[in-house]
């Protein structure tokens, strides 16, 4: 797929512009904080339904205003396509897709597929577990329909479970209530872990290469169900996993197992890549796990998702970035950087951006 323009308005500091894309490389380039990060922040909010720098949505309206509006046209599998939201202040977004306005999340993940690659993503190797969840989720989300709703389950369940523990006062009324919560939270965990696990398996046999080309380096990993090695069925693992943890649910008022405790070990040549790895080799893994999410996210779809790259190509070293690039030759690549590519590596269209103006 490929965008082809971008209409923002009242969206973080651009009052109204339409972006026109090339359908291979466009670079925005421009000094500091003047809205290079704001069109692939924009561009993104269509694949993800949210912001990648912000959970509150109305960091992302203009300030002094009270709405933000982006349209994108694009062209998906010969289709002409439209996508708009509208962002109001008091939170709520309206989405409509090729003028239909939609009612369930579910309708609205998989019209517009993008992998993202940013500095941020460092911390999928570097941080706790969350991270790494969140960047199988997202991408899960893309490219399954019924993710999202697999999601949702698991989250309203949880929180139920754990407004019962809260409060727990060891009556039979409450121990009925948590075993009903228990049976339905093991099989929400074991579909939600299987189903990352599927494809956390495809993820890094493709990634792999990408590492051992780039690098020569040796990549490996391990899913951790709710952060515990085993090599039973999910359904078996959890329906051993989560009655005995009660007692310590109780004591941490919490809940302590289930798929929301997912993680995943990465190794590089052996050993953990969190622990021992060099900001290089940890850059390099991203990297590769994102040429990898692309990939699949083309072959399930019949079609290349539009890479997104904010700053992060110019921080690479020669190789690296060169290595890229050829394997998103013929995609369409959008690139920020605070320089003008003097050297052409880019190739395509430039945009210069200056105070929220596009040209
Ligand atoms: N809600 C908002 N309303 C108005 N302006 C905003 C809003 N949010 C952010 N800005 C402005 O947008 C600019 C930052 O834009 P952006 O993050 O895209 O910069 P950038 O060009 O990517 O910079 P850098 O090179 O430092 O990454 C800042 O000037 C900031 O003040
Ligand atoms: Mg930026």
């Amino acid at each position: 797929m490929r965008i082809i323009e971008l209409t923002a308005e009242n969206f973080r500091n651009i009052e109204k512009e339409k972006i026109e894309f090339s359908p291979d490389t466009t670079l925005i380039w421009g000094n500091n904080a003047e809205g290079k990060t704001n069109v692939v922040e924009a561009i993104y909010y269509f694949a993800n339904s949210k912001s990648f720098r912000t959970s509150n949505d109305r960091d992302l309206i203009r300030f002094d205003q009270d709405e933000a509006k982006l349209s994108a046209i694009f062209e998906d599998g010969g289709r002409i396509c439209n996508f708009d939201v509208v962002i109001q202040k008091s939170g709520k977004r309206t989405f409509f897709y090729n003028k239909v306005k939609i009612t369930k999340m579910s309708e609205f993940f998989g019209n517009f597929r993008a992998v993202l690659f940013v500095p941020e993503h460092l911390r999928i190797v570097k941080n706790g577990p969350k991270e790494r969840r969140a960047l199988i989720d997202s991408s899960l989300c893309q490219l399954k329909k019924t993710y999202i709703s697999d999601l949702y389950r698991y989250s309203k369940l949880s929180g139920e479970k754990n407004a019962i523990l809260r409060d727990y006062k060891g009556t039979e009324a409450e121990n009925t209530m948590l075993d009903i919560y228990d049976e339905n939270i093991i099989k929400s965990s074991a579909k939600i872990s299987e189903i990352r696990r599927e494809y956390a398996k495809e993820l890094f046999s493709r990634a792999e290469k990408h590492l051992f080309d780039m690098s020569g380096d040796r990549l490996s990993y391990e899913y951790k169900m709710s952060g515990l090695t085993s090599d039973k069925n999910p359904e078996e693992f959890y329906a051993s996993l989560i009655p005995n943890a009660r007692k310590r649910d109780i004591v941490y008022h919490s809940m302590t197992a289930g798929a929301g405790r997912d993680d995943i070990e990465i190794s590089v040549n052996g050993t953990s890549l969190r622990q021992y790895g060099s900001q290089g080799q940890q850059r390099s893994v991203v990297v590769a796990m994102k040429l990898a999410e692309g990939e699949i996210a083309e072959e399930k779809t019949k079609s290349s998702p539009i890479y997104l790259f904010d700053d992060i190509l110019s921080e690479l070293d020669e190789k690296r970035r060169e290595y890229i690039l050829s394997k998103l030759k013929n995609k369409q690549v959008i690139v920020t950087s605070c320089l003008g590519d003097e050297e052409g590596i880019y190739g395509g269209k430039r945009v210069f951006v200056n105070g929220g103006k596009y040209c």
